[in-house]
């Protein structure tokens, strides 16, 4: 399985659903996290966890998969934020799967429309959106943007991703959200977790 997340814009949560859904995949068999983006998000992750433990699968950039693929059975490949539809069209041809992650908002929600016209024109069905830092209720922003999305016709995910601090601390220590000291880390596991059952189907 070769699961990749992408956007228009960044901040949406890319990074922390490909160390998330790397860390599902790896309970299934060996995985590898490619960082495809300059900034190195994922690689700065996984070198800050070190200390802690570090993470239980390999974070490497695009010019050190090819050596580290052997053996490899699932990959999640972190993209950077980017418009270009040459790019686009690369990532969607590289891939079994393309999360588009996004916040609730409607500059997310705007890039995500984009997005989404730039995958029709690929001529692309695999792909899914995923509603991310979704506050509780009684705020509504997450299930409006549901319903809008649900009404324009985009694939959506069943399950959503909360808002949670401990996800912040997690980026920051270097682990997986599981391994936070937090009241809400493990509920924050779980919504991941039951991304990775809707794409690996149980
Ligand atoms: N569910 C969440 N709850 C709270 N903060 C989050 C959540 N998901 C991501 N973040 C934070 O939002 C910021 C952007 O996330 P990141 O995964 O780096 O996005 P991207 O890769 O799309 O730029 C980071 O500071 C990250 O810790
Ligand atoms: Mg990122």
């Amino acid at each position: 399985m070769i699961i990749t997340t992408a956007s228009l814009k960044g901040g949406v949560a890319k990074t922390t659903t490909a160390i998330h859904l790397a860390a599902f995949l790896q309970l299934k068999g060996e995985t590898l996290l490619i960082d495809g983006d300059t900034n190195r998000s994922a690689t700065r992750w996984a070198e800050r966890g070190l200390e802690n433990g570090g993470l239980p699968f390999k974070v490497v950039g695009v010019n050190q998969a090819a050596k580290y693929s052997r053996g490899i059975e699932h990959f999640v490949i972190d993209t950077e934020a980017s418009a270009e539809e040459e790019e686009m069209k690369e990532i969607v041809d590289g891939c079994d799967f393309l999360i588009l992650p996004t916040t609730p908002d409607s500059l997310s929600l705007d890039a995500l429309i984009q997005t989404v016209e730039l995958l029709k024109s690929l001529k692309t069905e695999k792909y899914c959106v995923l509603l991310t830092r979704i506050h509780p209720s009684p705020r509504r922003e997450g299930e409006e943007a549901r319903e809008f999305l649900e009404q324009s016709g985009f694939p959506i995910f069943k399950g959503k991703i909360r808002e949670a601090v401990a996800f912040q601390k997690a980026a920051n220590q270097g682990i997986l959200v599981e391994q936070v000291k937090d009241s809400k880390a493990k509920l924050a596991w779980k919504d991941y977790f039951e991304i990775g059952k809707e794409i690996c189907g149980g």
